[in-house]
């Protein structure tokens, strides 16, 4: 970074399908960061606490019933109701560290029928993109052996399945693919060392945007 100018914040999203562990790694991961003295914010999505988080929120529950089309748009407009505070905080300096992001948006509504990967990438080009996805990969019977899975709409082995096919399949060789079947300490510490480096080198890169 240039001297005088604040470096500016890494923009770190953590991904994976449900019960992989990625609630408590990214905890974890701001907690650790914080003692570092690293300015750093946890955010997660879908963010459930805006109106379109709310419909959100009930659709995952099974309150309401919506069209897949339209649901999908909703999660994604969920992202753009956050993409000027994200740039915002980035600018200042503060690292984001984001529990789910466009890659579940298009990995979940894409293990539906009748809804491609091209249909879905749509509505969130434009979207700050990452620095870094860091995908915590667990299979999916060892998902299923973890707590509560199923009690919301997609917590369902055959659909779990599809959607991380969807994960594969998106991939891309930036991508850092953590074992997730692993002891949490081992994991978070993995992690750790990753997030510093990235912090890091993105400091003085242009922050870019999805889909590129
Ligand atoms: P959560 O368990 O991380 O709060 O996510 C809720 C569910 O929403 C989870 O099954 C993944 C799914 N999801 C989508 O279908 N589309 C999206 O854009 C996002 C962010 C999550």
């Amino acid at each position: 970074a240039v001297s005088g100018m604040t470096a500016r914040g890494a923009f770190i999203v953590f991904e994976g399908v449900d019960r992989c562990g990625k609630t408590t790694q990214t905890q974890r991961l701001v907690a650790a960061l914080q003692s570092r003295k690293v300015d750093v914010e946890l955010c997660r999505f879908p963010d459930r606490t805006t109106a379109t988080g709310k419909i959100i929120d009930s659709y995952l529950k099974n309150g309401v019933e919506l069209d897949d089309h339209a649901v999908h748009l909703l999660f994604s407009a969920n992202r753009w109701e956050s993409a000027q505070a994200i740039r915002k905080k980035l600018a200042a300096g503060t690292t984001l560290i984001v529990d789910r992001y466009a890659h579940s948006g298009v990995c979940f509504s894409a293990a539906k029928q009748g809804m491609d990967i091209e249909w879905c990438k749509a509505p969130d080009a434009g979207l700050p993109a990452p620095d870094a996805v860091i995908f915590l990969k667990l299979a999916i019977a060892d998902a299923m052996k973890r707590g509560q899975f199923g009690e919301e709409r997609y917590e369902k082995q055959d659909f779990q399945t599809k959607v991380l096919d969807n994960f594969m399949q998106m991939k891309t060789d930036s991508w850092r693919v953590i074992d997730a079947k692993r002891p949490i300490d081992a994991i978070a510490e993995e992690i750790e060392t990753l997030a510093l480096d990235i912090i890091n080198s993105c400091a003085d890169k242009p922050l870019e945007t999805l889909w590129k």
